[in-house]
């Protein structure tokens, strides 16, 4: 392991220099740290929608509608679309290119009625050429090389010359932030703000007249991804920025470091970029997301397929396309773009819909996550730590990881209850992976009947669109289910919040998952199943408080004799459908088999026509099997579930399932 210093020291003394009170000497920022400005700031739930974005030499209004109707007519959400650079008159100046983009305000809307979120790429430059340029210039408002240089030698970049803007200077802020308001006065979400921070290393004495000191590149960049992330979140509270957690960059060949962009309180939804399209590509995004966790970023992903393209017509391969979008379904942002193609459905050969099919189960098992995400994003935020947790500890000198082989294991807690092992490498089949101790063991998301034992090697087969995932047995998971391709529920359970329990903890110990809303008190589900005495099969009580929104409960891996259901004013003795059979996700020979088509489930509301509703009516909708007993036909394929839904849970509801055998 080499450390930075070292390797700075290589790269030339003048560049060190900047680079060093970046990466070693993180003391200029503090303000942010404190735990009441951590939870000035709510944390915002659509960071775990989908978003997709097309590269800057694709975006114009007819392309970017074009493009989220493509995926929804290939049944696949669309949360959020990012509009690459290049969508206004010059380089950050805010105003539309209308050439482009004929009424960004139509579009927005549009995006709006559509439920998904619009936001714009942006930077810290402005170019020579762009038309605010000569304001900026005349009123200095830019970050100097020497303080008394008037104007410094514009910087280049990716995107042309251009100078940094000072946050320092409240009068330049002010400025740039009124030009903000002409996208923000229309709508748009938030910003991707790019990073052009790291060119103030280029400045010998980088200075503000407005900043005591040195502008180290540490205060460069908490001043610059902050005053868009507060700005934004001012206008709109529930704006975002897309920035960067911890990234990397390149210094020479095949040696990274590693360095913090934004401030964590800025990363709700960040993403660690620009990497290949191979798979020492996804290794480096997998490094730099490991760096982002280990560091206390909340909530990030990587640009699912790599972000730079490659050989070949679509610039990827389907195999690496579908590797990268597995680990982007269990990461809190699931992001699909970059250059040249990443449309799923463009990977498949003619005739087949393997790749389309698989990417649209990978968004639907992240939005399943979406309420868990929620709560564990807003507790990981409120306690200065990240979503994702490696199960690689933290090393003595975190910047010093500098080679993929440095790495013991890209595998990762997604909160408390989920692990994910990321599959890396081109042609795999199997991954071996040990899951953390947990006494009664772990489920597997892609096949329901499978289970582990925790704190063993453990060896799967890991076929092409999914991902070794594992749920905890026993924890209350809540999922937000509108699909059957997760063998949760179907259609009919959108809407609802379902609260999965996978092998019921029947020791009399209290079970419980805060429900977090983004805009208002947080409910709590909780359950206790007690064991029976003689033999006669355990109690579990399940307790929703009053949330709004009906309740699915699924009880999995057990068996049960009866439910009764109360909700404050009604009872409702139910009778159970028992057992379901579950799709199994097995190679991708035989792949994506939807859940089988409902079978009649057994219902008996109580006579009370008040009580109806609470033996609701989704029941008959789940794929449940058999009437008094396991569906003992489908074998390995089965698992033997108790479904209770949709019960509405406007007063708080109690939903007692006894006779439980796990
Ligand atoms: C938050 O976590 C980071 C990284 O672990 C740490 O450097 C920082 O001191 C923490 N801040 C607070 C307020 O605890
Ligand atoms: C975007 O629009 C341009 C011009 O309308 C068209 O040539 C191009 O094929 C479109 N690209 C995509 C990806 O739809
Ligand atoms: C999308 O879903 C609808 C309704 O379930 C179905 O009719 C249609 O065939 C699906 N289209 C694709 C491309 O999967
Ligand atoms: C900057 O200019 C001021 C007067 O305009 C002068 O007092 C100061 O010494 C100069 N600083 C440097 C670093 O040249
Ligand atoms: C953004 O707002 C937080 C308080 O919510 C504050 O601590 C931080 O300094 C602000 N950042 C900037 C760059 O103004
Ligand atoms: C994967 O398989 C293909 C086709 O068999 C082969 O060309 C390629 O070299 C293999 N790649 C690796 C990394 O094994
Ligand atoms: C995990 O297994 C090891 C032996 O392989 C054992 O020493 C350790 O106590 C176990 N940890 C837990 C938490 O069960
Ligand atoms: C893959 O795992 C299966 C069991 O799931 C095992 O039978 C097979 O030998 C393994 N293959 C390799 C290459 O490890």
């Amino acid at each position: 392991m080499r450390s930075l210093s070292v390797v700075l020291a290589a790269a030339g003394a003048a560049f060190a220099a900047a680079w060093a009170t970046a990466a070693a000497a993180p003391a200029g920022r503090s303000a942010f740290r404190s735990p009441s400005s951590l939870a000035a700031a709510p944390y915002a739930p659509w960071a775990h929608h989908h978003w997709v974005w097309l590269s800057s030499d694709q975006s114009n209004q007819a392309n970017v509608t074009a493009y989220v109707e493509e995926y929804a007519a290939h049944n696949i959400t669309v949360g959020a679309v990012d509009i690459d650079s290049m969508w206004s008159t010059g380089v950050n100046n805010f105003v539309v290119d209308t050439t482009k983009f004929p009424d960004m305000k139509g579009l927005v809307d549009q995006m709006h009625a559509k439920s998904v979120r619009v936001i714009l790429w942006a930077t810290s430059m402005i170019d020579t050429d762009s038309p605010n340029y000569a304001e900026a210039a005349a009123k200095g408002y830019f970050v100097r090389n020497g303080l008394n240089e008037s104007t410094p030698d514009p910087i280049k970049w990716w995107h042309g010359h251009g100078i940094l803007l000072d946050y320092f200077n409240p009068e330049a802020t002010a400025w740039w932030n009124s030009q903000l308001d002409l996208v923000l006065d229309i709508g748009v979400d938030g910003f991707k703000t790019d990073g052009t921070d790291p060119f103030i290393a280029e400045y010998i004495f980088p200075q503000s007249p407005y900043h005591e000191g040195v502008v180290t590149y540490r205060d460069y960049a908490d001043a610059y991804y902050g005053s868009f992330f507060n700005y934004s979140r001012e206008r709109n509270p529930e704006a975002l920025i897309m920035s960067r957690p911890v990234d990397s960059f390149n210094l020479f060949d095949g040696v990274s470091a590693y360095l913090e962009f934004s401030p964590r309180y800025a990363v709700f939804s960040g993403w660690v970029g620009d990497q290949d399209p191979t798979f020492p590509g996804l290794v480096d995004a997998l490094g730099n997301m490991l760096h982002s966790a280990w560091r206390g970023y909340v909530g990030f992903g990587s640009d699912i397929g790599g972000y730079r393209s490659g050989h070949g017509q679509l610039g990827r391969t389907g195999e690496l396309l579908l590797r990268w979008a597995a680990v982007g379904a269990f990461c809190s942002l699931m992001e699909n773009g970059g250059d040249k193609e990443h449309r799923p459905w463009k990977f498949d050969a003619p005739g087949s819909t393997l790749h389309v099919d698989a990417y649209r189960r990978l968004v639907a098992a992240h939005y399943e996550l979406e309420q868990y995400l929620l709560t564990t994003g807003a507790q990981a935020f409120e306690s200065n730590v990240s979503i994702m947790r490696p199960i690689m500890p933290m090393p003595a000198d975190p910047f010093g990881i500098i080679q993929p082989d440095d790495y013991t294991t890209f595998d990762y807690m997604l909160g408390p209850d989920y692990f994910v092992s990321p599959v890396y490498k081109a042609n795999a089949t199997n991954a071996t992976f040990t899951l953390p101790p947990n006494p009664a063991g772990w489920f597997s998301v892609f096949d329901r009947t499978a289970t582990f034992p925790g704190n063993r090697t453990t060896v799967v087969q890991a076929p092409l669109g999914t991902i070794p995932a594992f749920g905890r047995r026993g924890a209350l998971l809540p999922l937000h289910v509108s699909t059957p391709l997760l063998g949760n529920g179907d259609e009919a359970s959108a809407g609802a919040l379902t609260l999965l329990v996978h092998g019921p903890r029947c020791d009399g110990s209290a079970v419980s998952a805060e429900l977090r809303a983004f805009d208002g008190p947080s409910a709590l589900a909780s359950y206790v199943c007690r064991p029976g005495a003689d033999g006669s099969g355990a109690t579990m009580d399940v307790q929703v408080s009053p949330l709004g929104r009906d309740v699915i409960v699924i009880v999995r891996d057990a068996q049960a004799s009866s439910v009764e259901v109360r909700d404050g004013e009604s009872t409702a003795a139910c009778l159970l459908a028992r057992g379901s059979s579950h799709p199994v996700f097995g190679p991708a020979a035989v792949p994506y088999k939807p859940a089988p088509a409902p079978m009649p489930a057994q219902r008996q509301a109580s006579e009370a026509p008040s009580a109806q509703g609470l033996c609701a009516s989704a029941w008959s909708s789940h794929p449940a099997v058999g009437e008094s007993g396991l569906p003992a036909a489908s074998g390995a394929a089965s698992v033997a579930e108790v479904v209770v839904g949709r019960v509405p849970v406007d007063r708080g509801a109690h939903i007692r399932i006894t006779g439980v055998v796990a």
